[in-house]
C-alpha cells in the first residue's frame, strides 16, 4: 500500500511560516487535516481565541497550503464561511456550505466529472466556520433567534447522513458526516467570565499567584490565569453555544494571547508580514527600507499595550510611524531608508500627547 505523501509535521511546518505562537493549535489542526485526508476520522474542532490571535490566519493558512498541493488538490475540498453570512441564509441551511463545497468540487475536478464524483468531493470536504461566536443562542440576555437557528443548521450538517440540498433547481443529497468543520470565533466575554469562576468560584483553591518581573523590571504578584486550563463545556454552554452544537466539537483548543516577542516575529517573519509588504513599496522607488532591533522591540511594545487587538495593533503602530514616509518614499535623498527606535518612540509620544489633549 502506498503511503499517504504527507505527515503533520510537514503541514506544521508549513503553516507555522504563516503563522506565529500558535504552536499547539497549528500541531492539532495539522494532525486533524491530515487525518482527514488520508480518510481517517477527524476530530471537528472549535478555535477559541482572542481578536488578533491569528484564527481567521490561521484558517487562510491551511486553504492555501492545500490549495497549493497540486497532489491533494482531489482531496481538498475547502471553504471558509463567516457564521454571519450562515445565519442570514433564508434558501435551506444547507445550501450556503453544501452549494458551496458542490461549486468548488466542479472546479476542481472540471466539467466533465460525473455527479457521483462531484458528491463524493462534496462528502469529503473541510468547512472553516469564523466568527462563530457571532450565531450565539442569546445576546445581552435575550435569545438571538438568528444564532440559534444558524447553530441547529450546523448541526444538522455534522454527521448527518442523508442531508439534502437544492442548488439550480435541482436536489441532491449527502452524507455530510465525513466533512471535517473547523470553527473558530474570539468568544469575547468568555475569558472574563471563566476567570470570574476560576478566582471567585470554586475552582479558585488551585491557583496561587506567582510573581511576575515586567520588561521595564517592575515586580508583581499575578494570578497565572489560562482560560485553557479552566475552560470547561458548560462555560460554553453559558456563553450560548448549545450543548448539541459544542459537543459535535470533540477538540476544543484555546490560542494563546501573544506576547511581546511574537508580535515582533509576526512583524517581519511571514511572507505577508507587515514590514515585508512594506519594504516591497519603498523597493518599487528603488528604497531600500531597513529596521533596526530596538525599533522592532519598539513596536511590538507598543502593541502590545493595546490588548484587545492583537496582532491587529501592530499596523496602527505602524502606520504612525512610516505615513509620512510612504507618501514621499524618495524624499530621504538616500537609498537605504532605516527605522530607528528613535522614530518609533517618536510617533509613540505624539499619540500619547495627542490622546492626553482629546481627553
Ligand atoms: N498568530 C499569528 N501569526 C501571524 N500573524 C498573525 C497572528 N495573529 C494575528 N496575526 C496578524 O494579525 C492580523 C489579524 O489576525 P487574524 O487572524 O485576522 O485575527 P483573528 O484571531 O481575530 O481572526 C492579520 O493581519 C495577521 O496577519
Ligand atoms: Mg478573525
Amino acid at each position: 500500500m502506498d503511503s499517504f505523501p504527507l505527515r503533520p509535521r510537514e503541514v506544521f511546518e508549513e503553516l507555522s511560516k504563516t503563522v506565529v505562537g500558535q504552536d499547539e493549535a497549528i500541531r492539532e489542526l495539522s494532525v486533524a487535516v491530515v487525518k482527514h485526508l488520508v480518510g481517517h476520522p477527524a476530530p471537528n474542532m472549535l478555535l477559541v481565541g482572542n481578536s488578533g490571535s491569528g484564527k481567521t490566519t490561521l484558517m487562510r493558512a491551511v486553504e492555501q497550503f492545500l490549495a497549493g498541493h497540486a497532489d491533494l488538490i482531489e482531496s481538498a475540498n475547502v471553504i471558509r464561511i463567516n457564521a454571519n453570512v450562515l445565519a442570514e441564509e433564508h434558501q435551506g441551511y444547507g445550501r450556503a456550505v453544501l452549494g458551496r463545497l458542490l461549486a468548488n468540487a466542479r472546479r476542481i475536478l472540471g466539467a466533465a466529472a460525473s455527479m457521483s464524483d462531484l458528491l463524493r468531493c462534496v462528502e469529503h470536504g473541510i468547512v472553516f466556520i469564523d466568527e462563530v461566536d457571532k450565531i450565539r443562542a442569546q445576546v445581552s440576555g435575550q435569545p438571538n433567534v438568528r444564532g440559534i437557528v444558524a447553530q441547529e443548521a450546523l448541526l444538522t450538517l455534522m454527521e448527518n447522513e442523508n442531508v439534502e440540498f437544492d442548488v439550480d433547481g435541482m436536489r441532491f443529497a449527502v452524507n455530510s458526516s465525513n466533512i471535517l468543520f473547523i470553527v473558530g470565533g474570539a468568544f469575547e466575554e468568555l475569558y472574563e467570565a471563566v476567570f470570574r469562576r476560576a478566582t471567585i468560584g470554586q475552582d479558585v483553591a488551585p491557583m496561587k499567584p506567582v510573581v511576575v518581573v515586567s520588561a521595564s523590571g517592575e515586580v508583581r504578584e499575578e494570578l497565572p490565569f489560562h482560560l485553557r486550563d479552566y475552560l470547561k463545556y458548560d462555560d460554553l454552554f453559558r456563553y450560548g453555544m448549545t450543548p448539541q452544537f459544542v459537543s459535535r466539537f470533540e477538540s476544543i483548543v484555546v490560542l494563546n494571547d501573544l506576547a511581546e516577542s511574537d508580535l515582533a516575529r509576526i512583524f517581519v517573519e511571514p511572507e505577508a508580514s507587515i514590514f515585508r509588504t512594506s519594504r516591497a513599496y519603498f523597493q518599487r522607488f528603488g528604497v531600500d527600507l531597513q529596521i533596526t532591533r530596538g525599533a522592532l522591540i519598539a513596536i511590538a511594545w507598543d502593541a502590545a499595550q493595546q490588548k484587545r487587538l492583537g496582532a491587529r495593533a501592530l499596523r496602527e503602530t505602524f502606520r504612525r510611524v512610516i505615513g509620512n514616509l510612504e507618501f514621499d518614499p524618495a524624499d530621504a535623498g538616500t537609498r537605504v531608508l532605516t527605522i530607528d527606535e528613535k522614530m518609533v518612540k517618536q510617533s509613540i509620544a505624539s499619540r500619547e500627547q495627542g490622546t492626553a489633549r482629546r481627553q
